[in-house]
């Protein structure tokens, strides 16, 4: 019997937990916050997954490369599309209740599926439906040791693999957790960013902690922002599946500015639909564009979308009548911790599951509601790889590691920058860093912005690792990773996917193919600034 620690308790921490526990070994599962808080519990759309007879693994697998931009793993998206329906219903075994209709498990359509394929749970609820269900299931399990407001600090070391993880407990004292394996499930990082549908847990500390430890990270410049978000204090999701229904967005004229913007108007990939949004937002002063749902009526948008009419209503909108203002928010990482197929990084002993992970599954561009469905498959994946040898590499894609004969110096890690000596740099404030973000690598990118954006990023400094206030230990990761993401946006000149540069608005073939960073490539001693 080994020891797992699994840190995280969204979708892709609950599921490795208790099946690593069915698997017959001892689980120690800490979470930052209390055990149902994660950003599964507000996914809304639902699952993807082919279920259903006029749909395929090979339909499933199309749709995801193409919304990939390139940049997909095709042997990941394989393994998501393939296992993908087996793990949804272990899903309803573990007591997920989809929603259904006459002819069985209900089904949405969302942007750049080919299909109706889109398994949901209390309408417009599925994450918090799926959370609830696995919640209950890790309590049942007594194997599994649950240690809530338990922050990861870092990861801990021997020679080159990983052995345990230090972390900061509810009584704010640090202390060191082993195990012969850690699998890491602590999500995106949407605090990264002044609007964000993510809740405030999600400050990416999975990610830093596995690149602090040399794991490399791969896409990190790939940030998916939701086109439609709320535009209210709080940014809750409107999701996808409502222009799946058939809601169009309108400029402040009433216009639908889609049409002339792609073929599939409103259904088109989610990038192109959020860059529309916010050009179209630009001419408009700033204002937010309109989601206009009215045409589907109130039945129709109280019983499949309860949460979001909660929300129009706790911010004073009827949107069986008007149109509701929305705007863009950060969503989802396409990038993070590198792994293979079977959740492996590339550091012997930690596995990465789940939006943490960077598995190659979504590319550039992650297709609607393959997140949880990306969770679950590789949750799974990585438990049957425990106690397995380690790789040596686990590279996944085509990948072309910092090359120093290059011309591309400032995509090396920036981990210590050097411009300003310690004492005169400016401890990192969080608001400044998000506005930042969200100014110069948010949507629209540009050279001289993300220049700017290093610049000004290499001058401020982190809260010491000692720390024992959760806030200055998340405000250390979301440093580190803003550098990363930064200088990755700076080093793609190009535009690809989530990945858009004004710069260099083309997408360029020779560029199809993801990068690595890696601490062991690149000493910290020698990283530079922008
Ligand atoms: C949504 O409901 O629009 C979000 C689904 C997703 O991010 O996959």
């Amino acid at each position: 019997m080994a020891t797992i620690l699994v840190i995280g308790s969204g979708l892709g921490g609950l599921l490795a937990a208790v099946r690593a526990a069915d698997a017959g070994h001892r689980v120690v599962l800490v979470t930052k916050s209390v055990l149902p808080e994660s950003n599964t519990r507000y996914a809304q759309g639902g699952i993807a997954a082919a279920l259903f007879r006029d749909d395929s693994v090979d339909s499933h697998v199309l749709d995801t490369l193409r919304a990939g931009a390139g940049l997909c793993d095709p042997a990941a998206v394989r393994v998501l599309c393939a296992e993908g329906p087996a793990r949804v219903r272990d899903l309803i075994r573990f007591g997920v209740d989809f929603d259904r209709d006459e002819s069985g498990v209900a089904r949405g359509l969302e942007a750049a599926h080919s299909r109706s394929r889109v398994v949901h749970a209390g309408g417009d609820a599925t994450g918090a439906a799926v959370e609830a269900a696995l919640v209950a299931t890790v309590r049942r399990r007594a194997a599994i040791e649950v240690h809530e407001h338990t922050m990861l600090v870092d990861l801990i070391l021997d020679r080159d693999n990983v052995v345990g993880a230090r972390v900061l407990g509810p009584n704010g004292v640090q202390l060191s957790l082993t195990a012969d394996a850690v699998i890491l499930a602590t999500g995106g990082a949407g605090a990264l960013y002044t609007h964000t549908t993510n809740p405030v847990v999600a400050t990416g500390d999975g990610v830093a902690a596995a690149y602090r430890a040399g794991a490399s990270v791969a896409d990190v410049e790939f940030y998916q922002f939701h086109p439609t978000a709320l535009a209210v204090p709080g940014t809750p999701l409107v999701s996808e599946a409502v222009r799946g229904e058939g809601a169009v967005l309108r400029d402040q004229l009433g216009q639908r500015f889609m049409l002339a913007e792609h073929p599939d108007a409103e259904l088109a990939p989610r990038d192109v639909v959020a860059r529309a949004i916010a050009r179209q937002m630009e001419r408009q002063n700033g204002a937010p564009v309109l989601l206009d749902a009215t045409a589907l009526g109130r039945d129709l948008l109280e019983t499949r979308f309860p949460t979001i009419t909660a929300a129009c209503r706790a911010a004073g909108l009827d949107w069986a009548v008007d149109p509701i203002p929305v705007a863009p928010a950060a969503h989802y990482w396409m990038g993070g911790v590198e792994t293979d197929t079977w959740a492996r990084t590339s550091l012997p002993g930690l596995f990465a599951v789940g939006e943490v992970a960077r598995t190659g599954a979504h590319g550039a561009n992650r297709l609607a509601s393959n997140s949880l469905l990306e969770a679950a498959v590789f949750a799974d994946r990585a438990v049957r790889a425990l106690g397995q040898p380690w790789p040596i590499r686990t590279h996944t894609t085509p990948t072309q590691i910092f090359d120093a004969t290059q011309p591309a110096d400032l995509y090396r890690p920036m981990v210590e920058t050097a411009q300003l000596p310690a004492d005169l740099k400016t401890l990192i404030n969080r608001t400044q860093l998000q506005r930042l973000l969200w100014d110069c690598a948010g949507v629209h990118r540009s050279g001289t912005g993300l220049r700017g954006a290093a610049a000004i990023l290499g001058d401020w400094s982190s809260p010491p690792a000692t720390s024992t206030s959760v806030a200055a230990l998340e405000d250390r990761n979301l440093l580190d990773l803003a550098r990363l993401l930064v200088a990755a946006a700076l080093a793609r000149e190009e535009s690809r996917g989530a990945h858009f540069r004004a710069d260099f608005s083309e997408t360029r073939v020779e560029l199809a193919w993801s990068r690595s960073q890696s601490l062991e490539l690149v000493p910290a001693k020698e990283a530079i600034a922008c």
